[in-house]
C-alpha cells in the first residue's frame, strides 16, 4: 500500500449498519424462546409485509433469491424444449435457473448504459418455443422493464422479473417485481435489506401461480395435509430467526436505499468530468434500488490495482458473461457472439458502497480514479 490513510474497504463488515448485531441477537433470543422454526407466524408476517410494501397479492417467502426464480420457472411448468429469453450479462443464477428446469436459456445482449437486458435484442431472441423472458436489475439500473412486459403481452410469454437486486425500486411509476407473472427479491447478506444469512421473497397477483409456488418451496406438499405431496418440489424455506431478523429490517428499507442513493449521487458528480475513462452509470437515482455502483472504465484492471495501491478495495462485476462462462459451454457460444456484455466484463468496475462509508471516502475514491487517468495520460 502507499498511502498511510485507513483503507477504504469495498463492504465494511465491521462497520455496517447500527444496531445490526443486537438484532441479530434478539431475533435468534426470540425464536429460541418460541417453539417455533420454519414457515411460521413470522414468515406470514414478513410476507404480509412485502405485500403490503409492494402492493402484490401475494408474498411467498423461500430461503433465497435464487430459490426465488428456481420455485417461479418450476410453477411456471417450464422444462426440456423451452426456451427463456435471458441477459448475456447477469449473476449466475439469472440463466442457471432455467438450464436446471432443463430448458434453455436464450442469451440476448444488454444494453450499454444499464447493462441489462436490451429491448431490441430480447425481441429478435423470442422463437416459437419461448415460454418466457426473464430480465435482471443490475447495480443500480433496470431493463426497460414497460417495454419488455408489452413485448411478453404481445408474444404471450411470461414475464419473470430477476429484481433481486431491485426491492424498493419503482419503474414508470410501479414498483420493482410487479410486472410480470412473478417478481423476486435477495436478502442475501450485502443487499440493501441484507439477511443474517439467505433469504429471498416471490410477488405475483396470480392465485394459482402462488398456491403452487407455496407447496414446491416446501417439496410440493399439500399446503393443509401433511405428507401428502402433489407434485415433486424443494426444501427452499424460510426460517424463523431470518425472517424475525428480516422484519426488524424492512421498515428502515427507504432509510437503507436513501443513504447509498446518496453516496451513488455523490461519486456521480465526483466522477462525471472523467468520461470517456470512466462512464458513470445513468443519472436519476430518485427511485432506484441502489445495491453496488459500478462505472465503465478504460484500463479496468489496471486501474483496480492502482486503488488497492492506494487502500481502496474494489470488485469486478461480472468478469465473465454469462454465455462465456464453461457452465453454458455446452449451448455452443463464442466471444463475439454479445458484444456488449463481453466489453461491460472487460470494463466493469465496482466502488466501495456502503451505508456507513466515513464523510470524505467517496471524495477520496474519486481523487484517487481521477489521479489514475491524470498520470497515465
Ligand atoms: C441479479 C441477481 N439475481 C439473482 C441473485 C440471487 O440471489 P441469492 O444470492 O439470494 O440467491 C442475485 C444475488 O446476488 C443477483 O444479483
Amino acid at each position: 500500500m502507499t498511502t498511510s490513510l485507513p483503507p477504504v474497504p469495498y463492504f465494511d463488515w465491521d462497520n455496517r449498519y447500527p444496531d445490526w448485531t443486537e438484532q441479530v441477537v434478539a431475533a435468534v433470543r426470540e425464536v429460541a424462546e418460541s417453539d417455533e422454526f420454519i414457515l411460521k407466524s413470522r414468515v406470514a408476517a414478513l410476507e404480509t409485509a412485502v405485500r403490503e410494501r409492494t402492493g402484490a397479492r401475494h408474498a411467498v417467502a423461500v430461503a433465497s433469491g435464487t430459490g426465488a426464480l428456481t420455485v417461479i420457472l418450476a410453477a411456471l411448468g417450464l422444462g426440456e424444449g423451452d426456451e427463456v429469453v435471458t441477459p448475456a450479462f447477469s449473476f449466475i443464477s439469472t440463466a442457471s435457473t432455467v438450464a436446471l428446469r432443463g430448458a434453455r436459456p436464450v442469451f440476448a445482449d444488454v444494453d450499454p448504459d444499464t447493462a441489462c437486458l436490451d429491448l431490441a435484442a430480447a425481441e429478435a431472441a423470442v422463437t416459437r418455443h419461448t415460454r418466457a423472458v426473464l430480465p435482471a436489475y443490475l447495480f443500480t439500473t433496470h431493463p426497460d422493464m414497460t417495454g419488455l412486459a408489452e413485448l411478453a403481452r404481445r408474444h404471450g410469454i411470461a414475464l419473470v422479473e430477476d429484481s433481486a437486486v431491485g426491492l424498493g425500486a419503482t419503474v414508470d411509476g410501479r414498483p420493482a417485481g410487479r410486472f410480470g407473472r412473478a417478481g423476486v427479491y435477495s436478502f442475501f447478506p450485502a443487499k440493501p435489506i441484507g439477511g443474517a444469512g439467505d433469504a429471498g421473497m416471490i410477488v405475483t397477483d396470480d392465485d394459482d401461480l402462488a398456491r403452487d409456488m407455496r407447496m414446491l418451496r416446501n417439496h410440493g406438499q399439500d399446503l393443509g395435509v401433511r405428507f401428502l405431496h402433489h407434485t415433486v418440489g424443494f426444501n427452499c424455506r424460510m426460517d424463523e430467526i431470518t425472517a424475525a431478523f428480516l422484519l426488524q429490517r424492512l421498515p428502515h428499507l427507504d432509510e437503507f436505499l436513501n443513504a447509498r442513493r446518496r453516496i451513488a449521487e455523490e461519486y456521480q458528480e465526483r466522477l462525471a468530468h472523467l468520461a470517456p475513462d470512466v462512464l458513470t452509470p445513468p443519472d436519476g437515482y430518485r427511485d432506484r434500488a441502489v445495491y453496488t455502483y459500478v462505472v465503465r472504465a478504460r484500463r479496468r484492471d489496471e486501474l483496480k490495482e492502482f486503488l488497492a495501491g492506494e487502500g481502496i478495495e474494489t470488485v469486478v462485476y461480472y468478469p465473465k458473461p454469462l454465455h462465456l462462462q464453461p457452465a453454458f459451454a455446452h449451448l455452443g457460444h463464442q466471444e463475439g457472439d454479445f458484444p456488449v456484455a463481453e466489453r461491460i466484463s472487460r470494463e466493469a468496475l465496482a466502488l466501495p458502497l456502503h451505508p456507513d462509508m466515513r464523510p470524505g471516502d467517496v471524495a477520496r475514491v474519486a481523487a484517487a480514479v481521477e489521479r489514475f487517468y491524470r498520470r497515465s495520460r
